[in-house]
């Protein structure tokens, strides 16, 4: 039996990679990975490595989880080291804490590997710190999309006294997500921030408030990472600042 290697990508910049992930990739013999893995992330496998994709679709699962965990199971058989890799980090809606207990389960040898999860890094790239001294002291990461089936439903009220509140998966729901939010008592004033593809050469920032977003949502394509609270106004005050960065370094990223 080979040994599972749950591998975080980061959020699309390969140069977010750690130097355990590319190192385990260097020696792989099957990546089974997700939708938004960069190309230049699986050319990083020698050759003749398998790239077996088992991404999800935006809220549907192309291949179910347990068509997943059998694969795993599978490729451990036949091969040493089989990396599962996922975006950002895999144990933050990840589906990575279903598999090691899957892999726990069936025996099967497994080591974890963190990466950089888009909550924190994205709106970095857009200049948005989540927490910042005297305007947000506190920050929650929650999912957007609805509970179906098995997932826990969100209780928007008690987010209310969170000073920075980022969503993930939350670009299809975002009108009835403001609109909660705000029910909930948070000041329809307040800013948000989508940062679609972050960390990529295609990243964009929309900068909206609670209410715009609740009444006409603006225009935002999934993946995205939505950032409510008073710490967005600062992407416009370092937003020039990032874009000479960009200009000046060829750094691949601005303020969107
Ligand atoms: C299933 S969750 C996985 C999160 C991942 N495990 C992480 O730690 O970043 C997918 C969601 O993460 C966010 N996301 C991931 N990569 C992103 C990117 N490059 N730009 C914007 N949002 C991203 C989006 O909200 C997307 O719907």
């Amino acid at each position: 039996m080979g040994k599972v290697y749950i591998v975080g990508a980061g959020p699309g910049d390969p140069e977010l990679l750690t130097v355990r992930a590319v190192k385990i990739l260097k020696e792989a013999d099957v990546v089974l990975y997700d939708r938004l893995i960069n190309e230049d992330i699986l050319s990083l496998t020698r050759p003749g490595c398998l790239h077996i994709y088992v991404g999800k679709e935006d809220g549907k699962h192309t291949i179910p989880q347990e068509e997943i965990n059998r694969l795993l199971l599978y490729y451990a058989s036949l091969y040493e080291k089989v990396v599962r890799l996922k975006g950002g980090d895999p144990f933050i809606f990840g589906r990575g804490g279903e598999e090691v207990l899957f892999l726990a389960d069936q025996g099967v040898p497994f080591e974890v590997v963190p990466g950089i999860s888009s909550f924190y890094s994205v709106p970095a790239y857009a200049g948005i710190p989540l927490t910042l001294r005297g305007v947000s002291s506190s920050f929650a990461v929650v999912t957007g999309h609805e509970a179906t089936g098995k997932e826990k439903k969100v209780n928007w009220e008690a987010f209310r006294g969170v000073d920075t509140l980022v969503v993930l998966m939350g670009v299809r729901n975002r009108q009835r997500i403001a609109g909660d939010l705000i029910k909930a008592g948070r000041d329809p004033d307040e800013p948000v921030a989508f940062v679609e593809r972050g960390t990529t050469e295609d990243q964009r920032t929309v900068i909206t408030t609670l209410r715009e977003v609740a009444e006409n949502p603006p225009e935002v394509k999934p993946p995205a990472v939505m950032v409510v609270g008073r710490v967005v106004e600062v992407h416009g005050r370092v937003k020039e600042f990032l874009e000479n960065l960009k200009v000046l370094e060829g750094t691949g990223h601005a303020g969107g």
